[in-house]
């Protein structure tokens, strides 16, 4: 019953030529993700969290190691079959959620199936589908501009999953936020997980948006050092994150 949804061995992502310096944004990193799983990544800030999202978005290659997503080696395939591949697969929720001011909401969430040239009929069962389930269904001739800041991140959440992707992605998607806006994001998200079994890969380099994972790797120089999963409250779990911070990243725990 438990696919992996990622599974990533002996990644490395090398930058720098011949001439210049070498850095490696990703050294030997490994590990399995399977469905249903809300995993963040941790860690100071140019320790390689938005690289290691990037490789497994497709949206970066890795120079070494194998990069299964969704059951699909994703370093075997040719730009083309990438960029189908990420529009089937994955979704993604933005920092400034990327809405489409001349789009109502229904439009907006609508995109990316029209992309992908699904059947109107479908599209509208769709999008209805997910709306009513974010609580938004009444929003959906409205404009980006006419709603409020939760109503806009409920829009952007539904756009990231109405085509059932296998994966669901955000690099820092609190981190524009102000505490009430990031929390009403972070239920959203766990509501998306417990209650439909979304699969979500978070970074975050925010203590209290980071509790809301139930598994957290730590990265530090590239290298994942650190793995802790949640067995009790969010609360504790919470303290838990601030210590290992204090012993691997620069903890941030301030205002929120
Ligand atoms: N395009 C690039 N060219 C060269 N070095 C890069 C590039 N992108 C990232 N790096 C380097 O890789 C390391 C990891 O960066 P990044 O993944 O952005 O870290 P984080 O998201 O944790 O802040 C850093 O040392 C950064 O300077
Ligand atoms: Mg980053």
């Amino acid at each position: 019953m438990t696919k992996p949804v990622i599974d990533i061995r002996q990644v490395s992502k090398l930058y720098g030529g011949k001439h210049e310096n070498k850095v490696y944004a990703l050294n030997n990193v490994s590990f399995t993700m399977v469905e249903g799983e809300f995993i963040g990544i941790m860690g100071a800030s140019g320790s390689g969290k938005t690289t290691l999202l990037n490789v497994i978005s497709t949206l970066d290659q890795a120079t070494e190691g194998t990069v299964m997503i969704a059951g699909t080696d994703i370093t075997r395939m040719k730009s083309g079959q990438l960029s189908d591949f990420r529009a089937k697969q994955l979704g993604f929720i933005f920092q400034d959620f990327n809405l489409l001011d001349n789009l109502t909401v229904h439009d907006n969430i609508a995109l990316p199936l029209s992309l992908q040239d699904v059947p109107a009929a479908e599209i509208k069962q769709k999008v209805k589908h997910v709306m009513e389930n974010l609580g938004i269904a009444e929003l959906a001739d409205k404009y980006p501009a006419t709603i409020s800041g939760g109503q806009r991140q409920r829009t952007a959440a539904a756009r990231a999953i109405v085509h059932e992707p296998a994966l669901l992605l955000g690099d820092e998607p609190t981190g524009a936020l102000d505490s009430k806006n990031a929390t009403s994001l972070l239920e959203t998200m766990k509501k998306l997980n417990e209650e439909q079994n979304i699969s979500i890969l978070m970074v975050t380099h925010d203590a209290m948006s980071a509790s809301y994972c139930r598994r957290i790797l730590f990265i530090q120089d590239g290298r994942l050092v650190k793995e802790i999963v949640r067995l009790g409250p969010r609360e504790s779990f919470y303290q838990e994150i601030l210590g290992v911070l204090s012993e691997y990243g620069s903890a941030r725990s301030s205002g929120e």
